[in-house]
């Protein structure tokens, strides 16, 4: 059977591009674990629609560019002078913070220009823009499906434009609770926006749920069992819960190199326990919690000086922000007082890193971690947790996992849970974890390894698939 066109629509594409030259082009992984997940859809015919990551103005630029990007599947849209107010302004100042809340910061630069409506306005624009370069390269019958909270109000204009468009909108993020959501100005248009695509998606439960809570409340629509019906339209609500591709994890950790990394790192660690952290350099982390919560433990057990480490890559992300300039001058304080507290001159206990590694080094270092810890303040899923444990094999570390990520909720039974915030809680997780005995470490391990097995992005993405179809040929019976 052949499979409908997949149009994928997110602000980021999977790679990032750097000009090398009047028409010649660099390109590298964009972060994040969007753009890890989708790149695991191996069974549909996908075109990827979303921002290079760079400002092009001119015609030969934007035209080689776009032939250097169609070899690996994706098409450009080029934000141009809307792109500041648009990401660094509506969807990473307002819309981010206000989804993982942390409330809304007054000004992510200081402006006096830039307003809320200035940056909606961008927001709007930038939609209309996405609008555009789908228009232009859908087909009958392809199915277009919208990605995260940078799209909001694409699938009104898809559907405005052709109703018979089948249009999926799925949300990386966790959706806050209606209270939280309501504090938003321009609740209603996102929220109305969202209900005209066919099939609405979230990681768990409990964000569905605020979701439908938002929409009863704000729009006064009415909730049903499938979902949210909007003067006579129904929108199906439902839960698919992301994964990642296991085997990419579980064969690159067996390749030579990967092995060879993994010597070389221990040799590197002299014999220290390893504790992991894996984050995108984002206030949401709670990286400076983990931070203070490590130094507890330190402080409290003083047998341990010295003979565990805590690794930390600090993935760069959106530094047109303030905020996350902030968290990273907060980060490198605390690494400076912890490893002047508790360092020797041989070792320090933090090693922090302002980049990213590549995915060989990721995964063997993965495998040789003691403690993988999460301790994510908000996080829509967390793939750092599963890529996690599809890497350990023979060595069986511990996953200390936030409740707070969407992961808590799939990975839990075979995870440490904690509270990231309760110091004293995360302090006693990291002794518990490295205490753990052998036995203990291999059940929770396997509970999860299974799991993670079974629950590939591909199966996300079939299922998410079947249930638009089942939604559009439902919706067409009806008519
Ligand atoms: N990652 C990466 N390079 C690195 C560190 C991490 O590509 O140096 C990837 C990691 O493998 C994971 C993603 O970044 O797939 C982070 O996804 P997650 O869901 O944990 O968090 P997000 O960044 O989406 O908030
Ligand atoms: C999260 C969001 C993604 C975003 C990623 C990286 O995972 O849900 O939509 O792509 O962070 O953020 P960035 O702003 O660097 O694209």
């Amino acid at each position: 059977m052949t499979r409908p066109r997949l149009l994928v629509v997110s602000m980021s594409l999977p790679v990032t591009a750097k000009r090398t030259g009047d028409e010649s082009w660099s390109f590298t992984m964009s972060p994040g674990g969007l753009v890890s997940a989708l790149l695991g859809l191996k069974e549909f015919e996908t075109k990827w629609i979303g921002w290079p990551g760079v400002d092009v103005h001119d015609a030969v630029g934007k035209e080689t560019l776009s032939i250097a990007l169609a070899e690996k599947g994706c098409i450009p849209v080029f934000l141009e002078e809307v792109c500041d107010q648009y990401y660094n302004g509506y969807c990473n100042n307002i819309l981010w913070p206000i989804f993982h809340y942390l409330g809304t910061p007054p000004e992510y630069r200081n402006d006096a220009t830039i307003t809320y409506q200035s940056q909606y306005d961008a927001y709007k624009k930038a939609n209309q823009i996405f609008f555009d370069v789908v228009k232009e390269h859908y087909q009958e019958g392809d199915v277009v499906w919208c990605h995260d909270y940078h799209v909001m109000l694409l699938p009104q204009y898809l559907k405005e434009y052709n109703s018979k468009m089948k249009v999926g909108w799925f949300l990386h993020t966790p959706f806050p609770s209606s209270e939280m959501y309501k504090t938003l100005p321009s609740r209603s248009d996102l929220l109305h926006s969202v209900l005209t695509a066919d099939l609405v998606g979230f990681h768990t439960y409990d964000f569905a749920r605020h979701f439908v809570n938002a929409c009863t409340s704000i729009l006064g629509v009415e909730a049903t069992s499938e979902g949210v019906v909007d003067q006579g339209k129904v929108t199906r609500v439902a839960v698919f819960p992301i994964g990642i591709e296991p085997e990419r994890f579980i064969n690159t950790s067996e390749l030579t190199e990967v092995i060879q990394y993994m010597k070389q790192f221990k040799n590197d660690f002299g014999g220290r326990k390893l504790i992991l952290g894996v984050d995108r350099l984002d206030m949401v982390k709670g990286i400076p919690q983990k931070y203070q919560a490590f130094e507890k433990f330190l402080e409290e057990n003083e047998d341990w000086r010295g003979k565990v480490m805590l690794l930390q890559i600090a993935v760069p992300t959106r530094n047109g922000i303030g905020e996350y300039q902030k968290i990273k001058d907060q980060c490198h304080g605390l690494v400076g007082r912890i490893n002047g507290r508790f360092g020797s001159i041989s070792a320090v206990p933090i090693i922090h890193l302002d980049c990213a590694i590549d995915f060989n080094q990721l995964c063997a270092l993965y495998a040789i971690t003691d403690v993988l810890l999460v301790t994510s303040l908000r996080d829509g899923m967390n793939l750092v947790s599963s890529e996690f444990v599809a890497c350990q094999n023979a060595e069986k570390g511990v996953l200390i996992l936030s409740e707070f990520a969407g992961a808590g909720q799939s990975l839990g039974a075979g995870a440490l849970l904690v509270n990231p915030w309760n110091l004293k809680e995360v302090s006693t997780a990291i002794g518990e974890a490295l205490n753990m005995s052998p036995k203990e470490k291999e059940r929770k391990h396997k509970i999860n390894f299974q799991y993670v097995k079974t629950h590939s992005t591909q199966q996300w993405a079939d299922d998410f698939m079947n249930k638009l179809n089942e939604t559009t040929t439902n919706g067409e019976l009806r008519n």
